[in-house]
């Protein structure tokens, strides 16, 4: 990795940094339109600054970094596209896993990795596995992924245990369902940050984000780096959070 090293800036204090950032990283397409390139540049570029920013929240010692990559929904566009974006997961885990793996990062793929071709399954697969032990940042790639399957698939993984008594319907709490996302074991997410200036959230995360701080950066993805990450999280350290409560 060649990526310039960014220290936090005095602005932001690092005993109240998020724990855990949320990505949508939305807005390839926009960004290729402008430049009067093919969407599957615009995507490619859409993979070049992830290396600083993964880098970066390793560095400033973030917990957890989830980034949206493809959507359960994203199978919807066209074959050039999905190829296009398939063949760029299977060559950013080529080109990066070392560097990551030699800084500590654990990886982790939520969504349905069976659902995707076996090149992209087995990197992913194998992602994770070379790096279960590593104790630093958690990357974690969001790739054919949708809120809502995950919830159902939480649904009836409980269920399962319910019917080979392996629970009781009264042991589900918040907790037990928690346990049966993909996100298990990660902290809550603290900020969601999505690019572009689209303010949905395209079925990301619907469970994790109870209680997350939402940034919409103006930025197209390609044009998001360092210091705009940083100023996502000075924004996210501004706010007021109440959980419902009252400030005192
Ligand atoms: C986000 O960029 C990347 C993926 C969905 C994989 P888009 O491709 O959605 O970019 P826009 O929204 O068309 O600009
Ligand atoms: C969400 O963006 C998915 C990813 C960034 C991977 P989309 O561009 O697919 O979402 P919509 O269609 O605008 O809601
Ligand atoms: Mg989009």
């Amino acid at each position: 990795m060649s990526a310039i090293r960014y220290p936090l800036p005095e602005s932001i204090d690092p005993q109240r940094l998020p724990q855990h950032i949320a990505v949508i990283m939305d807005g390839n397409g926009r960004w290729a339109k402008k430049n009067k390139l093919k969407v599957a540049l615009g995507h490619r570029a859409g993979t070049e600054n992830l290396r600083e920013i993964i880098r970066n929240c390793s560095d400033i010692g973030v917990k957890a970094l989830t980034l949206y990559a493809f959507s359960t929904e994203n199978w919807n566009r066209s074959k050039t596209e999905v190829d296009a974006l398939m063949q760029l997961i299977l060559d950013f885990f080529h080109s990066e896993i070392d560097e990551l793996d030699e800084k500590n990062v654990r990886i982790l793929i939520l969504g349905d990795k069976d659902g995707l071709p076996e090149p992209q399954r087995q990197a992913l697969a194998q992602a994770e596995h070379r790096t279960a032990d590593n104790t630093g940042l958690s990357l974690n790639i969001a790739v054919n992924y949708g809120g809502r399957a995950e919830l159902v698939r939480a649904a009836q993984l409980l269920a399962q245990e319910v019917r080979d008594g392996r629970r009781t319907v009264e042991s589900i709490d918040e907790q037990a369902l928690a346990d049966k996302l993909y996100t298990c074991g990660l902290p809550e997410v603290d900020l969601l940050i999505r690019t572009s200036g689209e303010m949905r959230l395209s079925n990301f995360l619907l469970y994790q984000c109870s209680y997350a701080e939402f940034v919409f950066p103006p930025e197209l993805w390609p044009d998001f780096h360092v210091p705009q990450l940083h100023a996502c999280i000075k924004e996210f350290q501004r706010r007021s959070r109440r959980y419902g409560a009252r400030d005192e």
